[in-house]
Protein backbone atom coordinates (compact mmCIF):
# COMPACT_ATOMS: atom_id res chain seq x y z
CA UNK A 1 0.00 0.00 0.00
CA UNK A 2 2.86 2.33 1.00
CA UNK A 3 4.78 1.71 -2.20
CA UNK A 4 2.50 2.54 -4.29
CA UNK A 5 1.22 5.49 -2.71
CA UNK A 6 4.45 6.59 -3.14
CA UNK A 7 4.84 5.65 -6.63
CA UNK A 8 1.57 7.79 -7.42
CA UNK A 9 3.58 10.93 -5.54
CA UNK A 10 6.17 10.01 -7.73
CA UNK A 11 4.04 9.87 -10.70
CA UNK A 12 2.08 13.00 -10.22
CA UNK A 13 5.34 14.47 -9.20
CA UNK A 14 6.98 13.82 -12.53
CA UNK A 15 3.92 14.73 -14.50
CA UNK A 16 3.63 17.95 -12.82
CA UNK A 17 7.33 18.29 -14.09
CA UNK A 18 7.59 16.69 -17.33
CA UNK A 19 4.25 18.00 -18.86
CA UNK A 20 5.29 21.69 -18.90
CA UNK A 21 8.16 20.41 -19.84
CA UNK A 22 6.67 19.02 -23.17
CA UNK A 23 5.15 22.08 -24.07
CA UNK A 24 8.64 23.68 -24.68
CA UNK A 25 9.81 21.01 -26.93
CA UNK A 26 9.36 22.11 -30.75
CA UNK A 27 6.90 20.01 -32.12
CA UNK A 28 7.45 19.46 -35.76
CA UNK A 29 4.51 20.70 -38.11
CA UNK A 30 3.64 17.59 -39.79
CA UNK A 31 1.69 18.10 -43.10
CA UNK A 32 -1.61 15.71 -42.65
CA UNK A 33 -1.59 14.72 -46.27
CA UNK A 34 0.72 11.67 -47.26
CA UNK A 35 3.42 12.60 -49.84
CA UNK A 36 1.45 10.22 -52.11
CA UNK A 37 -1.66 13.07 -52.05
CA UNK A 38 0.81 15.68 -53.23
CA UNK A 39 0.79 17.14 -57.00
CA UNK A 40 4.46 17.54 -58.35
CA UNK A 41 4.74 19.30 -61.66
CA UNK A 42 4.77 16.57 -64.53
CA UNK A 43 8.13 17.86 -65.45
CA UNK A 44 9.44 17.20 -61.90
CA UNK A 45 12.81 15.45 -61.84
CA UNK A 46 13.05 12.62 -59.17
CA UNK A 47 16.47 10.80 -59.23
CA UNK A 48 19.54 9.66 -57.16
CA UNK A 49 22.52 10.38 -56.77
CA UNK A 50 26.32 8.68 -56.22
CA UNK A 51 29.94 10.20 -56.77
CA UNK A 52 32.83 8.30 -58.79
CA UNK A 53 35.50 7.96 -55.81
CA UNK A 54 32.70 6.10 -53.49
CA UNK A 55 31.24 3.46 -56.06
CA UNK A 56 33.49 2.98 -59.08
CA UNK A 57 36.93 1.04 -57.12
CA UNK A 58 39.84 0.95 -58.71
CA UNK A 59 40.13 5.05 -58.33
CA UNK A 60 44.29 4.29 -58.09
CA UNK A 61 45.18 7.74 -59.50
CA UNK A 62 43.23 9.73 -57.09
CA UNK A 63 44.89 11.40 -53.82
CA UNK A 64 41.74 9.76 -51.36
CA UNK A 65 43.38 6.55 -52.48
CA UNK A 66 46.83 7.40 -50.73
CA UNK A 67 45.04 8.84 -48.08
CA UNK A 68 42.93 5.52 -47.46
CA UNK A 69 46.17 3.70 -46.96
CA UNK A 70 47.28 5.56 -44.11
CA UNK A 71 45.94 3.39 -40.63
CA UNK A 72 43.70 5.22 -38.78
CA UNK A 73 42.50 7.63 -41.17
CA UNK A 74 39.49 5.12 -41.99
CA UNK A 75 36.76 3.41 -39.53
CA UNK A 76 37.67 -0.13 -39.86
CA UNK A 77 40.50 0.28 -42.09
CA UNK A 78 38.20 0.17 -45.13
CA UNK A 79 39.32 1.41 -48.80
CA UNK A 80 37.57 2.41 -51.84
CA UNK A 81 39.71 -0.24 -53.82
CA UNK A 82 36.52 -2.04 -54.49
CA UNK A 83 33.74 0.18 -53.51
CA UNK A 84 30.37 -1.11 -55.40
CA UNK A 85 32.29 -1.89 -58.12
CA UNK A 86 30.54 0.78 -60.02
CA UNK A 87 32.90 1.07 -62.88
CA UNK A 88 32.50 -2.09 -64.13
CA UNK A 89 29.09 -2.66 -63.41
CA UNK A 90 27.72 0.90 -64.86
CA UNK A 91 25.78 0.44 -67.45
CA UNK A 92 23.92 -2.68 -65.91
CA UNK A 93 23.01 0.07 -62.55
CA UNK A 94 21.16 1.99 -64.92
CA UNK A 95 18.85 -0.95 -64.51
CA UNK A 96 18.59 0.50 -60.63
CA UNK A 97 17.16 3.65 -61.41
CA UNK A 98 14.68 2.34 -64.49
CA UNK A 99 13.60 -0.12 -61.58
CA UNK A 100 12.41 2.77 -59.43
CA UNK A 101 10.84 4.83 -61.82
CA UNK A 102 13.65 7.53 -61.88
CA UNK A 103 13.88 9.92 -64.46
CA UNK A 104 17.40 11.56 -63.20
CA UNK A 105 20.63 10.59 -62.27
CA UNK A 106 23.60 12.53 -60.84
CA UNK A 107 26.92 11.12 -61.21
CA UNK A 108 30.26 12.23 -60.90
CA UNK A 109 33.21 11.76 -63.02
CA UNK A 110 36.67 11.21 -61.81
CA UNK A 111 39.18 13.35 -62.85
CA UNK A 112 41.88 11.19 -61.74
CA UNK A 113 40.84 8.70 -64.32
CA UNK A 114 40.03 10.96 -66.66
CA UNK A 115 43.51 12.81 -66.54
CA UNK A 116 45.79 10.25 -64.50
CA UNK A 117 48.91 12.15 -65.25
CA UNK A 118 49.28 16.04 -65.87
CA UNK A 119 47.71 16.80 -69.72
CA UNK A 120 47.49 13.39 -70.59
CA UNK A 121 43.85 11.99 -71.22
CA UNK A 122 42.79 8.39 -70.83
CA UNK A 123 39.92 8.28 -73.84
CA UNK A 124 38.96 5.21 -71.98
CA UNK A 125 37.83 7.06 -69.16
CA UNK A 126 36.13 9.71 -71.32
CA UNK A 127 34.35 6.94 -73.30
CA UNK A 128 32.97 5.14 -70.57
CA UNK A 129 31.40 8.40 -68.81
CA UNK A 130 30.01 9.27 -72.59
CA UNK A 131 28.57 6.22 -72.89
CA UNK A 132 27.11 5.98 -69.35
CA UNK A 133 25.18 9.24 -70.48
CA UNK A 134 24.25 7.94 -74.06
CA UNK A 135 22.32 5.46 -71.64
CA UNK A 136 20.37 7.07 -69.57
CA UNK A 137 18.81 8.64 -71.65
CA UNK A 138 18.48 5.75 -73.97
CA UNK A 139 16.34 4.92 -70.64
CA UNK A 140 14.78 8.01 -70.08
CA UNK A 141 17.10 9.57 -67.33
CA UNK A 142 18.30 13.13 -67.46
CA UNK A 143 21.84 12.36 -66.44
CA UNK A 144 23.36 15.16 -64.09
CA UNK A 145 27.16 15.56 -64.11
CA UNK A 146 29.62 16.50 -61.51
CA UNK A 147 32.80 17.64 -62.71
CA UNK A 148 34.39 17.16 -58.97
CA UNK A 149 32.88 15.50 -55.98
CA UNK A 150 36.13 16.11 -53.33
CA UNK A 151 38.63 13.79 -55.10
CA UNK A 152 42.18 14.89 -57.00
CA UNK A 153 44.51 13.43 -59.11
CA UNK A 154 47.79 12.51 -56.84
CA UNK A 155 49.62 14.83 -59.56
CA UNK A 156 47.67 18.38 -58.34
CA UNK A 157 49.94 17.90 -55.39
CA UNK A 158 53.29 18.33 -57.30
CA UNK A 159 55.93 20.48 -55.91
CA UNK A 160 53.74 21.44 -52.96
CA UNK A 161 50.89 22.93 -55.04
CA UNK A 162 47.25 22.51 -54.00
CA UNK A 163 43.88 23.77 -54.92
CA UNK A 164 45.35 26.79 -52.74
CA UNK A 165 46.85 27.93 -56.03
CA UNK A 166 45.43 29.55 -59.02
CA UNK A 167 47.02 26.68 -61.14
CA UNK A 168 45.48 24.02 -60.12
CA UNK A 169 41.75 26.00 -60.91
CA UNK A 170 43.06 26.40 -64.37
CA UNK A 171 44.27 22.73 -64.60
CA UNK A 172 40.95 21.87 -63.50
CA UNK A 173 39.08 23.97 -66.19
CA UNK A 174 40.81 22.37 -68.58
CA UNK A 175 40.48 19.05 -67.83
CA UNK A 176 36.24 20.33 -67.23
CA UNK A 177 36.54 21.80 -71.00
CA UNK A 178 38.22 17.99 -72.26
CA UNK A 179 35.06 16.51 -70.63
CA UNK A 180 32.38 18.63 -71.82
CA UNK A 181 33.86 18.97 -75.02
CA UNK A 182 33.91 14.73 -75.01
CA UNK A 183 30.01 14.98 -74.47
CA UNK A 184 29.33 16.64 -77.22
CA UNK A 185 26.29 18.81 -75.96
CA UNK A 186 24.74 15.03 -74.82
CA UNK A 187 24.58 16.53 -71.40
CA UNK A 188 22.17 19.47 -70.25
CA UNK A 189 22.31 19.48 -66.50
CA UNK A 190 25.41 19.93 -65.11
CA UNK A 191 26.87 20.55 -61.61
CA UNK A 192 30.75 21.27 -61.74
CA UNK A 193 31.69 21.52 -57.88
CA UNK A 194 30.49 19.32 -55.39
CA UNK A 195 30.12 21.26 -52.02
CA UNK A 196 33.23 23.54 -52.36
CA UNK A 197 33.16 25.39 -48.85
CA UNK A 198 33.05 21.41 -47.31
CA UNK A 199 35.80 19.96 -49.29
CA UNK A 200 37.94 22.97 -48.79
CA UNK A 201 36.99 23.56 -45.10
CA UNK A 202 37.89 19.36 -44.13
CA UNK A 203 41.07 20.02 -46.59
CA UNK A 204 42.60 23.12 -45.66
CA UNK A 205 41.25 24.60 -42.60
CA UNK A 206 40.73 21.34 -40.64
CA UNK A 207 43.54 18.89 -41.66
CA UNK A 208 41.07 16.00 -42.09
CA UNK A 209 41.11 15.87 -45.85
CA UNK A 210 44.12 15.52 -48.02
CA UNK A 211 46.20 17.57 -48.11
CA UNK A 212 45.86 18.04 -44.37
CA UNK A 213 46.71 21.44 -44.05
CA UNK A 214 44.98 23.93 -41.69
CA UNK A 215 45.01 27.52 -42.15
CA UNK A 216 41.84 29.66 -42.75
CA UNK A 217 43.37 31.62 -44.77
CA UNK A 218 44.11 28.78 -47.08
CA UNK A 219 40.67 27.28 -47.14
CA UNK A 220 39.59 30.98 -47.99
CA UNK A 221 41.93 30.83 -51.04
CA UNK A 222 41.26 27.02 -51.95
CA UNK A 223 36.86 27.69 -51.99
CA UNK A 224 37.44 31.03 -53.96
CA UNK A 225 39.42 29.21 -56.60
CA UNK A 226 36.67 26.47 -56.91
CA UNK A 227 33.89 29.00 -56.85
CA UNK A 228 35.89 31.17 -59.77
CA UNK A 229 36.27 27.75 -61.33
CA UNK A 230 32.36 27.24 -61.60
CA UNK A 231 32.11 30.86 -62.75
CA UNK A 232 34.31 30.35 -65.82
CA UNK A 233 32.94 26.97 -66.34
CA UNK A 234 29.34 28.38 -66.57
CA UNK A 235 30.60 30.67 -69.46
CA UNK A 236 32.12 27.46 -71.46
CA UNK A 237 29.41 25.26 -70.98
CA UNK A 238 26.81 28.04 -71.55
CA UNK A 239 28.66 28.72 -74.79
CA UNK A 240 28.69 25.70 -76.21
CA UNK A 241 24.82 24.82 -75.43
CA UNK A 242 22.88 27.67 -74.36
CA UNK A 243 20.00 25.21 -73.19
CA UNK A 244 22.38 23.57 -70.53
CA UNK A 245 21.59 24.22 -66.95
CA UNK A 246 24.74 24.62 -64.87
CA UNK A 247 24.87 24.70 -61.25
CA UNK A 248 26.96 24.09 -58.04
CA UNK A 249 26.25 21.47 -55.60
CA UNK A 250 26.71 23.50 -52.21
CA UNK A 251 26.13 22.01 -48.70
CA UNK A 252 23.24 24.08 -47.18
CA UNK A 253 22.61 23.18 -43.61
CA UNK A 254 20.01 24.89 -41.69
CA UNK A 255 20.91 27.19 -38.71
CA UNK A 256 18.14 28.04 -35.97
CA UNK A 257 19.03 29.85 -32.81
CA UNK A 258 19.59 27.36 -29.58
CA UNK A 259 17.42 29.61 -27.61
CA UNK A 260 15.23 32.26 -28.56
CA UNK A 261 16.43 35.03 -27.79
CA UNK A 262 18.29 38.19 -29.69
CA UNK A 263 22.06 36.67 -29.12
CA UNK A 264 21.46 33.44 -30.54
CA UNK A 265 19.49 34.91 -33.28
CA UNK A 266 22.35 37.04 -34.18
CA UNK A 267 24.70 34.57 -34.27
CA UNK A 268 22.60 32.58 -36.47
CA UNK A 269 22.38 35.18 -39.17
CA UNK A 270 26.11 35.67 -38.63
CA UNK A 271 26.70 31.66 -39.25
CA UNK A 272 24.50 31.29 -42.08
CA UNK A 273 26.08 34.17 -43.40
CA UNK A 274 30.37 33.18 -42.62
CA UNK A 275 29.29 29.67 -43.93
CA UNK A 276 26.62 29.96 -46.75
CA UNK A 277 25.60 33.16 -47.97
CA UNK A 278 28.51 34.73 -48.11
CA UNK A 279 30.59 31.88 -50.47
CA UNK A 280 27.05 31.29 -52.68
CA UNK A 281 26.09 35.10 -53.64
CA UNK A 282 29.93 34.74 -55.63
CA UNK A 283 28.29 32.17 -58.08
CA UNK A 284 24.85 33.58 -58.17
CA UNK A 285 25.30 35.12 -61.56
CA UNK A 286 26.67 31.98 -63.07
CA UNK A 287 24.01 29.57 -61.85
CA UNK A 288 21.04 28.51 -63.79
CA UNK A 289 19.95 26.79 -60.27
CA UNK A 290 21.05 26.34 -57.07
CA UNK A 291 22.02 22.76 -56.54
CA UNK A 292 20.87 21.98 -53.08
CA UNK A 293 22.80 19.10 -50.56
CA UNK A 294 21.01 19.69 -47.10
CA UNK A 295 21.18 16.38 -44.91
CA UNK A 296 20.63 18.15 -41.17
CA UNK A 297 20.03 21.89 -39.17
CA UNK A 298 22.82 23.22 -36.63
CA UNK A 299 21.54 24.81 -33.68
CA UNK A 300 23.58 27.97 -33.01
CA UNK A 301 24.01 29.57 -29.82
CA UNK A 302 26.36 31.03 -26.63
CA UNK A 303 28.06 28.01 -25.10
CA UNK A 304 28.73 25.34 -27.31
CA UNK A 305 27.87 27.54 -29.85
CA UNK A 306 26.55 24.09 -32.72
CA UNK A 307 24.97 21.51 -32.06
CA UNK A 308 24.04 18.79 -35.12
CA UNK A 309 23.19 15.82 -33.04
CA UNK A 310 20.94 15.32 -30.21
CA UNK A 311 19.90 18.67 -28.89
CA UNK A 312 16.85 18.44 -27.24
CA UNK A 313 14.98 14.97 -28.77
CA UNK A 314 15.65 14.78 -32.05
CA UNK A 315 15.75 12.01 -33.94
CA UNK A 316 19.54 11.10 -35.17
CA UNK A 317 20.61 9.12 -38.50
CA UNK A 318 23.23 6.20 -38.16
CA UNK A 319 25.90 9.08 -38.10
CA UNK A 320 24.07 10.79 -35.67
CA UNK A 321 23.20 14.19 -37.62
CA UNK A 322 19.98 15.08 -37.03
CA UNK A 323 16.73 14.52 -38.95
CA UNK A 324 15.09 17.96 -39.57
CA UNK A 325 12.66 17.97 -42.84
CA UNK A 326 11.88 21.09 -41.96
CA UNK A 327 15.23 22.35 -42.30
CA UNK A 328 14.98 21.80 -46.18
CA UNK A 329 11.78 23.96 -46.46
CA UNK A 330 13.52 26.57 -44.46
CA UNK A 331 17.13 26.49 -46.90
CA UNK A 332 14.40 26.57 -50.04
CA UNK A 333 12.63 29.38 -48.97
CA UNK A 334 15.57 31.54 -47.69
CA UNK A 335 17.32 30.71 -51.02
CA UNK A 336 14.06 31.51 -53.11
CA UNK A 337 13.94 34.57 -51.57
CA UNK A 338 17.79 35.64 -51.82
CA UNK A 339 18.31 34.79 -55.27
CA UNK A 340 15.31 33.75 -57.29
CA UNK A 341 16.71 30.86 -58.81
CA UNK A 342 14.80 27.38 -59.01
CA UNK A 343 16.69 25.07 -56.78
CA UNK A 344 17.58 21.31 -57.75
CA UNK A 345 17.91 18.88 -54.17
CA UNK A 346 21.07 17.59 -55.64
CA UNK A 347 21.74 15.43 -52.45
CA UNK A 348 19.41 13.97 -49.47
CA UNK A 349 19.54 11.30 -47.25
CA UNK A 350 20.48 9.12 -44.06
CA UNK A 351 22.78 6.41 -42.99
CA UNK A 352 20.30 3.85 -41.72
CA UNK A 353 21.75 0.50 -41.97
CA UNK A 354 18.19 -0.82 -40.49
CA UNK A 355 16.01 1.04 -42.75
CA UNK A 356 13.97 1.80 -40.19
CA UNK A 357 14.16 5.66 -41.26
CA UNK A 358 14.42 5.68 -45.01
CA UNK A 359 10.77 5.68 -45.98
CA UNK A 360 9.61 8.31 -43.61
CA UNK A 361 12.43 10.08 -44.39
CA UNK A 362 12.14 10.62 -47.84
CA UNK A 363 8.05 11.04 -46.99
CA UNK A 364 8.87 13.77 -44.96
CA UNK A 365 11.29 15.38 -47.26
CA UNK A 366 9.04 15.17 -50.00
CA UNK A 367 6.20 17.16 -48.06
CA UNK A 368 8.89 19.60 -47.16
CA UNK A 369 9.92 20.35 -50.63
CA UNK A 370 6.22 20.91 -51.15
CA UNK A 371 5.18 23.23 -48.65
CA UNK A 372 8.62 25.49 -49.73
CA UNK A 373 7.04 25.46 -53.23
CA UNK A 374 3.78 26.57 -51.92
CA UNK A 375 5.65 29.58 -50.64
CA UNK A 376 6.92 30.20 -53.81
CA UNK A 377 10.53 28.52 -54.14
CA UNK A 378 10.80 26.93 -57.88
CA UNK A 379 12.50 23.48 -57.07
CA UNK A 380 13.02 21.53 -59.86
CA UNK A 381 14.31 18.14 -58.65
CA UNK A 382 14.99 15.76 -55.80
CA UNK A 383 18.01 13.41 -56.16
CA UNK A 384 18.41 11.26 -53.40
CA UNK A 385 21.80 10.58 -51.48
CA UNK A 386 22.75 7.46 -52.36
CA UNK A 387 21.14 5.19 -55.11
CA UNK A 388 23.26 2.46 -53.36
CA UNK A 389 25.60 1.79 -50.34
CA UNK A 390 29.07 3.25 -51.02
CA UNK A 391 32.55 4.19 -49.13
CA UNK A 392 31.20 7.19 -47.07
CA UNK A 393 34.48 8.87 -46.56
CA UNK A 394 36.37 8.58 -43.70
CA UNK A 395 33.24 6.83 -42.49
CA UNK A 396 33.82 3.60 -44.81
CA UNK A 397 31.38 0.79 -45.20
CA UNK A 398 29.69 1.00 -41.92
CA UNK A 399 27.27 3.75 -42.80
CA UNK A 400 24.52 2.96 -45.61
CA UNK A 401 23.28 5.55 -47.03
CA UNK A 402 21.40 3.67 -50.16
CA UNK A 403 18.34 2.61 -51.73
CA UNK A 404 19.89 -0.35 -52.52
CA UNK A 405 22.03 -2.40 -50.09
CA UNK A 406 25.69 -3.76 -51.14
CA UNK A 407 26.06 -7.22 -50.28
CA UNK A 408 29.59 -6.33 -49.53
CA UNK A 409 30.56 -10.06 -50.22
CA UNK A 410 29.25 -10.54 -53.18
CA UNK A 411 28.41 -7.04 -54.41
CA UNK A 412 24.77 -8.01 -55.64
CA UNK A 413 22.41 -5.05 -54.92
CA UNK A 414 18.94 -5.12 -53.43
CA UNK A 415 16.47 -2.64 -53.05
CA UNK A 416 15.26 -2.09 -49.92
CA UNK A 417 11.77 -1.45 -48.87
CA UNK A 418 12.37 2.45 -48.85
CA UNK A 419 13.61 2.14 -52.18
CA UNK A 420 9.98 0.74 -52.58
CA UNK A 421 8.23 3.37 -50.67
CA UNK A 422 10.51 5.84 -53.33
CA UNK A 423 9.24 4.15 -56.76
CA UNK A 424 5.48 4.09 -55.36
CA UNK A 425 5.83 7.57 -54.29
CA UNK A 426 7.11 8.92 -57.58
CA UNK A 427 4.49 6.87 -59.56
CA UNK A 428 2.19 8.41 -58.10
CA UNK A 429 3.25 11.61 -59.33
C1 LIG B 1 27.84 14.77 -48.67
C2 LIG B 1 28.73 14.29 -49.80
C3 LIG B 1 28.44 12.89 -50.27
C4 LIG B 1 28.10 11.96 -49.13
C5 LIG B 1 27.06 12.57 -48.24
C6 LIG B 1 26.64 11.68 -47.10
O1 LIG B 1 28.47 15.78 -47.98
O2 LIG B 1 28.62 15.17 -50.89
O3 LIG B 1 29.54 12.44 -51.00
O4 LIG B 1 29.23 11.61 -48.46
O5 LIG B 1 27.54 13.78 -47.72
Amino acid sequence: MNTITIKNILLVLGGLIVIPALLFIPIPKIDKKASSDIEMPDDFMWGAATSAHQIEGGDVESDWHVFERVEGNIVNGDTAEVAADGYARAMDDVKLLTDLGLNSYRFSVEWARVEPENGNYNEEALKHYKDLVLELKKNGIEPIVTLHHFTNPTWIYDDGRSWVDEEIKNEFIEYSKRVIDYMDGEVTYWTTVNEPALVSRHSYKQAGWPPQLESTELYENALNNMLNAHNQLYDYIKGKKSDSQVGLAYNFTDYIPKKNNAIDTFLTYQHRKTTTWQWVDKVKDKSDFIGVNYYMRHHVGLGEPIAHGGYLFEDLNDMGWNIQPEGLENVLVLINKRYGLPAIITENGLADGKDAKRTRFIDEHVKAIKRAMNQGADVKGYTHWSLMDNFEWQAGYDMKFGLYEINRETLERKARNSAMFYKELVESK
